[in-house]
């Protein structure tokens, strides 16, 4: 059984979603919720599933050196095994994905390698996409990199705006992340394709 922590920034819906797919013969348990943001919605819906919390608020650190050797001082006591970026929104350094190389996954609001950053489904209408969807991937030591094991796609409709693709999104992503952390924790590379597409 694998120990996974769940780091998260925001309101933690994949989060929960990870959570609660982790149960009966899942190979990973929630072990701790962490979030940068001590005000972030996710740590209440952690507390209500009785997963451990934790907050390293970046802001009380000089350097993000210091705020990742705290995290990793988190994810040590805890005995994580695995982590899952959810919604976590903290570029890490070199050092941080380095020690987690190959135990660190990340989701992305995209269709990687289109899009990393911020702001990917302004930039899929601005670019006039016609399909748009979400990632997850190894994390490497480059921002939104690193092999992709699996996406969701859906259309973009003429009417959709950021914000209605966005909420379009997110229910794929509760499907996709959970899918592809049952995979990459039992060893199986299949890559997970959500094909959501009108
Ligand atoms: C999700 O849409 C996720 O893909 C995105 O943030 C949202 C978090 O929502 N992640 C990134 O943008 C990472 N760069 P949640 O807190 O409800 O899971």
């Amino acid at each position: 059984m694998k120990n996974v922590a769940l780091l998260i920034s925001g309101g933690g819906s994949n989060m929960v979603a990870l959570a609660r797919d982790m149960t009966g013969d899942h190979p990973g348990r929630p072990k701790l919720v962490l979030s940068n943001v001590p005000q972030a919605g996710g740590l209440l819906k952690a507390s209500a599933l009785r997963i451990p919390t934790a907050v390293v608020d970046h802001r009380d650190h000089v350097g993000r050196l210091s705020f990742e050797d705290a995290i990793n001082a988190e994810l040590t006591a805890a005995k994580i095994d695995v982590i899952c970026l959810a919604g976590f929104m903290r570029i890490l350094t070199s050092e941080f994905t380095h020690r987690w190389q190959g135990r660190m996954l990340n989701i992305h609001p995209s269709l990687l390698p289109k899009y990393k950053g911020l702001h990917t489904h302004a930039r899929a209408l601005e670019a006039g996409d016609t399909e748009h969807g979400a990632s997850v991937h190894l994390v490497t030591g480059d921002l939104d990199d690193g092999p992709v094991l699996g996406q969701a796609r859906l259309s973009v409709r003429a009417d959709d705006s950021a914000a209605s693709l966005a909420e379009r999104l997110l229910p794929l992503e509760h499907r996709l992340y959970p899918a592809v952390l049952r995979r990459f924790l039992t060893d199986d590379p299949t890559p997970v394709l959500i094909d959501a597409r009108d």
